[in-house]
């Protein structure tokens, strides 16, 4: 917390959480797009956050990412998360296995001691296969579960960075631009207002099961990243916010 004070941080972090009416904003010091150190600071951070909000026998839901899989890294055994179910927030989204939902949630799971279900679901699903799917009564089930989550933590990425690294064709990236695509989180995309211009075609959380949850921890960082988080705050519906110090300047400045 000294070191907090000493560089300014504490005054960011509130400067932050008035404007967005956050219930609690973490800047860990540091740019993440320059440091992997930085990065293993915002999984801490997300994990204490984590381990702060859940109560017993949540649901938590969490999406994918290099950043909630650094959180993942950084839980261990807690008798405190044992009742507690992880659940991936949402479908295939088109990343590669490390960076998938599935994959984190159970991680976060096996450390944990909590338990967790998936969801397997085939990336760039068409309308049949989604039509399909949802009647399948293991999908219903498992849709059920996740839609209970009294929490979610997920990453926020920049839209044009998200769509290339999940290898979304032509037409989605030009249609992503002229929508005025800024942001990517859980699947939705965002523009600079914060209002949703496209999702990915999968299946779990909606976009109106998170304005519902009681709980919404966005964790990101990189000072590339300051504008997609400045979007993914002004949807208006996160709760906790963990970021670092790169992101931060550039979002204060443009406040
Ligand atoms: O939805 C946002 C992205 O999953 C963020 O991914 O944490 O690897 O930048 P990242």
């Amino acid at each position: 917390p000294i070191m907090k004070e000493l560089l300014g941080l504490t005054d960011l972090e509130e400067q932050i959480q008035n404007r967005y009416g956050l219930k609690q904003v973490v800047i860990v010091p540091g740019d993440s797009d320059f440091s992997e150190y930085t990065k293993k600071e915002l999984g801490r951070a997300g994990a204490a956050m984590l381990l702060k909000y859940a109560a017993k026998e949540d649901i938590i839901a969490v999406a994918g990412g290099s950043t909630t899989s650094e959180i993942a890294n950084q839980l261990s055994a807690s008798t405190h998360l044992k009742g507690n179910l992880f659940v991936p927030a949402r479908g295939g989204l088109g990343e590669m296995l490390e960076l998938q939902a599935n994959t984190i949630a159970s991680n976060m799971a096996k450390r944990t001691g909590a338990g967790y279900r998936l969801l397997h679901v085939p990336d760039h699903l068409s309308e049949d296969a989604y039509q399909s799917l949802i009647q399948e009564p293991n999908i219903k089930e498992i849709i059920d579960v996740i839609r209970k989550s009294r929490m979610v933590v997920h990453g926020i990425g920049e839209a044009m960075v998200m769509a290339e690294r999940r290898k979304v064709d032509e037409t989605t990236i030009r249609i992503l631009d002229s929508e005025g695509a800024l942001a990517e989180a859980f699947g939705y995309y965002f523009n600079d207002k914060g209002e949703v211009v496209h999702q990915i075609p999968t299946i779990g959380l909606r976009i109106e099961d998170i304005e519902q949850t009681e709980v919404v921890i966005g964790v990101a960082g990189g000072s590339s990243k300051s504008e997609a988080i400045s979007a993914v705050l002004k949807f208006g519906h996160e709760d906790v916010l963990i970021i670092d110090e790169g992101a931060a300047v550039k979002m204060v400045e443009k406040m």
